[in-house]
């Protein structure tokens, strides 16, 4: 079951080139990341119950840099959170809903994650993420 907004990915071609407008906001950086499975260096912007995810790609062919190069700069991905995957994973495939991954996968922060294809979201990359501690049956 979704809970609400983890957090909204926007793909940057810097963070530190991105960063001003979200602080003239009021909002703060409150941790830099590197990802570098995903070549990614992620600015964590809290934002009242979730955040702002800054994404800069570390490399050329990272997924974030494609996605840079094809359409630009901008909203890359929303993430909800989920209190059970596992079962969400199953109930979107039996709606027939296309999935990225063949099942939910770690992410940053031990995080479970699954990925809706934009082609079965409205055009919308979607996340779903389920903190760790539960995670999926059969996962990993
Ligand atoms: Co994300």
């Amino acid at each position: 079951m979704i809970q609400g907004i983890d957090h909204i990915g926007i793909a940057v071609h810097t963070i530190e080139e991105a960063r001003g407008f979200w602080e003239s906001l009021g909002l703060a950086i409150e941790a830099i990341e590197v990802v570098e499975s995903e070549g990614v260096r992620v600015a964590i912007i809290p934002c009242g119950g979730s955040r702002i995810e800054l994404l800069e790609p570390t490399r050329e062919d990272s997924p974030i840099a494609r996605f840079i190069a094809k359409r630009g700069p901008g909203l890359h991905h929303v993430c909800l959170t989920s209190d059970g995957l596992a079962a969400d994973d199953v109930a979107l495939r039996a709606a027939g809903v296309r999935l990225l991954r063949d099942r939910p996968t770690r992410g940053a922060g031990g995080c479970w994650i699954q990925f809706v294809h934009p082609a079965s979201a409205g055009g919308v990359l979607v996340e779903l993420s389920e903190p760790p501690g539960e995670g999926p049956e059969g996962g990993a």
